[in-house]
């Protein structure tokens, strides 16, 4: 990568920030176009947050991903917020337009997206049960309501949050049954068995740590399970769906196509997925973490 005069700057603001793998992916994807483009990594912690975001300005930087643990904090400093990342109270991506500072979030676009691309499965008309209802399980209600789920049911360890969240959304979907529930097995298991997707958006299973027991022989064989976190790409939730013959989704997608979704706004180009695939496999994979 060739580092002019005229390079323009994108890139992420997070504490921690050292094992991110949006640099990579991006300049994956700046590389493969020839765009005079960086993405760099910032480490920002929350007294800097004004700061840095003034920065963007200052700077002339075209655009930046925001992360944990900023997503919700940075609200406030920017200029205009799209009408969704307002409703999902969270943003993760900026574009600098000619100094105004202009807030989005792909992340549950990216997530619906990724089960397209990848399996074909469009949430339109489905029963889909959450795990968790943190930041992350935000986003993805959001999306898959907007995109016509029919039923969502959101269970969560603390109960009260599911309740909370499945509150706020009910309100805003009024066609989608939208439910709350606890986590453990006997609160959740009667949702299993007439659902069409499953997914994961807690931390279990990061990095190997924890697993996430749930009844699988109680989901239909047609069903699909997935799991937001990519660190192992097959994390032990995904191992034992697949023990049980029922169809897996990794979290990789969603890390790619929010990507993507963020590359567009920034850049108007479509990123060359492919070889951005290509590239975090090998990087996952290297690091002890084989598909
Ligand atoms: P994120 O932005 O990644 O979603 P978060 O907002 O901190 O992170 O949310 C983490 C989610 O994982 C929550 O739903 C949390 O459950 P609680 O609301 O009960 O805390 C869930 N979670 C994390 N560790 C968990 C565990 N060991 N067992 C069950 N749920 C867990």
């Amino acid at each position: 990568m060739k580092i002019t005069g005229k390079t323009k700057i994108l890139g992420i603001f997070g504490y921690p920030i050292t094992h991110t793998l949006s640099p990579l992916m991006h300049n994956a994807a700046i590389e493969r176009l020839g765009l005079d483009m960086v993405y760099l990594p910032f480490e920002v912690e929350h007294k800097d947050l004004k700061n840095v975001v003034d920065a963007i300005r200052a700077l002339n930087i075209i655009g930046v991903n925001i992360t944990i643990p900023h997503k919700e904090s940075v609200i406030k400093f920017l200029d205009e917020v799209s009408d969704d990342a307002r409703l999902i109270g969270a943003v993760n991506t900026i574009v600098n337009k000619n100094g105004k500072l202009i807030g989005y979030n792909t992340d549950g676009e990216g997530y619906v997206n990724s089960l397209k691309n990848e399996l074909g499965f469009d949430v339109k008309g489905k029963n889909i049960v959450i795990l968790g209802a943190g930041g992350a399980a935000r986003g993805i209600v959001f999306a898959i309501a907007k995109k016509g789920a029919k039923k969502i049911v959101i269970a969560n360890r603390t109960i009260k949050k599911a309740v909370s969240l499945a509150n706020e959304f009910k309100r805003h979907f009024k066609e989608a049954e939208i439910l709350a529930s606890g986590i453990d097995e006997q609160s959740f298991k009667k949702y299993l068995t007439d659902i069409h997707l499953i997914i994961n958006t807690t931390s279990i299973g990061m990095n190997d740590k924890g697993d996430l027991k749930i009844p699988f022989a109680l989901i239909p064989k047609n069903a699909v399970v997935s799991d937001i976190v990519y660190k192992p790409l097959l994390t032990k939730f995904l191992k034992n769906a697949e023990r049980f013959g029922i169809k897996t989704h990794s979290g990789l997608g969603m890390l790619v196509e929010q990507g993507a979704l963020s590359f567009k706004l920034w850049t108007k180009k479509d990123m060359p997925k492919i070889i951005v695939y290509k590239t975090l496999q090998k990087k996952l994979a290297r690091s002890g973490r084989i598909l």
